[in-house]
């Protein structure tokens, strides 16, 4: 077989530019594996990028254009300098991310440093829910914030894909979580692990809170602005919104914080402590909706609605 089928974004602008076509089955380079896709996530930013923003120039440089990042699947070919991975091996991972993905496809050419292999106990689904969403909950915590046992820690957007999983992981490596959503995930929040839910619209978080030690940000504006309130001297916010903006240059220095942006990237050592994490079942993905394949726009509406809860996946058959 030497064609698949993929999602084609024909221009950017709403989902009616979606096309699904038989298109060639990708090459592969010395260090990349060809997976068979069982399940794709969707982001946020695919819906960004279909919409001409985030990253569509650079999708562009490839014809015709495919958007997507995450994949779970199998291993159907290896290049001839992969030394990680064999046919058969199941895999899953954010590719080529902030690059070309190509991951609305059925067949995905990945880097084999951008993969690891899915634990044998959780689904395809499962597995491609905790990619790009949970990376960056990852990334954020441990690398930038570097949470440590006893802190306190502001999450924001909890109850969304990267919220979720911050959550989850700020809980394991031992932190008290506060976190905020409106009412009706209040109970959500509570079974994955938040000690303290705020429900954002009836009540100002600023005004319940104070010397939280880490903020992660998906909001931005004015979200970002009046969580600079809430840290302790010495406390870090991330926004992965770019939220920090020059004017708040003045409170950062007077109260003595560190306020950052950040961008996920492709890791495969990253993904293999996800791996871990999810194999022990330390932290868990909420899929609200799976899709197929055919009900791609279906997909792109609910994670505009920016009401998600947890992940929604594509299965592929
Ligand atoms: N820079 C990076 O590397 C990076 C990586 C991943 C994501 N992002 C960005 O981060 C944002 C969040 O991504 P995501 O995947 O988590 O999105 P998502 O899953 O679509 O988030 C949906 C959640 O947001 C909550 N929400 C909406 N407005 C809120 C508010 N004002 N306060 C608190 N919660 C609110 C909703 O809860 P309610 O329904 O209860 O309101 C819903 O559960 C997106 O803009 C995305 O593009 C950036």
């Amino acid at each position: 077989m030497t064609t698949m089928r993929a999602v084609i974004l024909t221009e950017a602008g709403g989902t009616e530019n979606f096309s699904i076509e038989e298109i060639a089955i990708p090459e592969i380079k010395p260090k990349e594996v060809l997976v068979k896709v069982h399940a794709i996530a969707i982001n946020p930013v695919d819906m960004k990028t279909r919409k001409g923003g985030a990253f569509l120039a650079k999708l562009q440089e490839q014809t015709p254009v495919i958007l997507g990042w995450d994949i779970s699947g199998e291993v159907q070919a290896v290049g001839e300098d992969v030394s990680s991975f064999k046919p058969g091996d199941e895999v899953f991972g954010m590719v080529n991310f902030p690059g070309n993905g190509r991951a609305y496809a059925e067949y995905v050419a990945a880097p084999e440093e951008h993969l690891a292999l899915k634990p044998k106990n959780i689904s395809h689904e499962e597995a491609v829910a905790t990619t790009l969403a949970a990376l960056t909950a990852w990334q954020v915590l441990v690398h930038e914030a570097k949470l440590s046992q006893g802190q306190q820690v502001l999450i924001h957007a909890a109850a969304g894909g990267v919220g979720h999983f911050a959550v989850q992981i700020a809980k394991h490596l031992g932190a008290k979580v506060i976190g905020t959503a409106s009412a009706s995930n209040e109970d959500f929040l509570m079974e994955i692990g938040v000690d303290v839910p705020i429900d954002y619209k009836s009540s100002n978080f600023e005004d319940q809170i104070e010397q939280v030690d880490i903020v992660l940000d998906p909001i931005g504006g004015e979200t970002t602005e009046r969580s600079l309130q809430t840290l302790k001297k010495g406390g870090i916010l991330v926004s992965i919104v770019g939220g920090v903006k020059d004017h708040l240059n003045s409170i950062i220095e007077e109260k003595g914080i560190t306020a950052k942006n950040y961008l996920v990237h492709s890791s495969g050592s990253d993904m293999k402590q996800l791996a871990e994490l999810l194999e022990k079942g330390i932290i868990k993905p909420h899929i609200s909706q799976r899709f197929s394949f055919e009900e791609i726009a279906e997909a792109h509406h609910q994670i505009e609605s920016g009401r998600t809860r947890g992940k929604i996946v594509l299965t592929l058959v």
